[in-house]
């Protein structure tokens, strides 16, 4: 049986990994500046992640959320004290799409309402709803298209008042900095204004803070540096650090019912003790404050490359654009030089998603190699 091939493979085939570091089944060592597309956290089989994942699974890797359990409760308690987000309800997925979906479910459930305000070159990830709101025609199907949706410019507040106030609306959803859109964010002014928006025309505001979340801003939350309060914050790839795991958290406003959401696997135990440990390890460590130390390193090294034209993003959600399309730098990097980063859909903007652990030592190793592949 041959694999349904839909992803453009680069030639490496990574075998194992220690923090910032991917190696090849050769032992050739790559310097990891794309995270696993943001998906590492606290850095590849972070030791204490590793054992805390081995212990549980040697207790308990799974049981059905029709009983107790504990981690849940747990994780929500510990979230509340890394984010400060105070007032929410968590429920637990296992992916971004899904973390999305629920949370426009949510949303149409709470306003028994259903159309959907999203913004350009946003994106919520695969499935029904989730695609629908994602401005890329390519990968919805005319299934998903069934679902309405009206997409704005990031910023266009105007567009999105007079779409609101025909109070169809149940959710507008935003990446506060867009991801694979090429690292665009508005102004605070927009954030709150939006939130005001939405309160008024009785539609709930959805963070989508699966990329931009976890510390990899330097804030918990990307939404956070804007002072406002989503009603619904989604979450996954640097929750679990490469194991499966997702979550809305939900404003106290919104009541649940039993069976008004659900999922077989969501919030298990392995993914509660994954995402536990990151908690931990972002508390111990102080990745947070790293995040914002490194970033600063990494944005002066930046400045003294003449090829690059415009930094983008925050924290250690970054992008370097050129006036030159990066396709080929981006293989040279990752074959020539031994370096991996991202792409988006501006094709000259390179990304870069290390985990948050990285230290000086390692943006000097990234800036020797893009120099000399410049
Ligand atoms: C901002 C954002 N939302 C949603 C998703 C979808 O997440 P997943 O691939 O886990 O379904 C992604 C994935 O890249 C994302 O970057």
């Amino acid at each position: 049986m041959s694999l349904f091939d839909v992803y453009p493979l680069f030639d490496i085939t990574p075998v194992r990994a220690l923090d910032a570091f991917v190696y090849d089944e050769n032992e050739k060592k790559y310097l990891d500046f794309y995270g696993g597309h943001a998906v590492i956290s606290i850095g590849h089989s972070h030791p204490e992640y590793v054992e805390n994942i081995n212990r549980q699974v040697g207790m308990l890797g799974f049981y059905s959320n029709s009983i107790k359990n504990p981690l849940q409760e747990k994780l929500a308690l510990k979230l509340t004290q890394a984010s400060g987000c105070k007032g929410y309800q968590l429920f637990l997925c296992n992916s971004g799409a899904e973390a999305n979906e629920n949370a426009l479910k949510l949303a149409s459930f709470h306003t028994g309402k259903s159309k959907v305000v999203a913004f350009k070159n946003g994106f919520h990830g695969r499935t029904s709803a989730a695609v629908a709101a994602t401005d890329n025609p390519k990968i919805i199907a005319p299934i998903n298209a069934q679902q309405e949706v009206e997409l704005f410019e990031l910023g266009d507040l105007k567009g999105v008042e007079e779409t609101l106030s025909k109070k169809d609306v149940c959710a507008v959803i935003v990446e506060v900095i867009q991801g694979i859109g090429g690292l665009d964010e508005a102004t605070s002014k927009f954030y709150r204004q939006l939130a005001r928006l939405a309160k008024k025309y009785d539609a709930l505001l959805v963070a989508d803070e699966i990329q931009c979340g976890f510390g990899r801003t330097g804030d918990f939350f990307a939404f956070q540096k804007h002072r406002i309060q989503p009603d619904i914050i989604s979450m996954a790839k640097g929750m679990g650090n490469g194991f499966p795991v997702g979550g809305i958290l939900i404003h106290s406003d919104i009541k649940a019912s039993h069976g008004l959401l659900g999922t077989t696997f969501g919030g298990n135990h392995l993914a509660c003790a994954a995402s536990l440990s990151v908690l931990q390890v972002l508390r111990d460590e102080a990745l947070l404050k790293n995040v914002t130390k490194m970033s600063e390193y990494f944005i002066k090294k930046a400045r003294q490359i003449p090829q690059i034209k415009q930094i983008k993003g925050r924290g250690l959600m970054l992008g370097l654009e050129f006036d030159f399309p990066i396709a080929d730098l981006r293989k040279k990097l990752i074959y020539q030089h031994h370096v991996v980063t991202g792409s988006s859909k501006n094709p000259n903007l390179l990304r870069i998603l290390p985990p948050l652990t990285i230290q000086k030592h390692h943006i000097d190793l990234f800036f020797n190699a893009l120099e000399a592949a410049l």
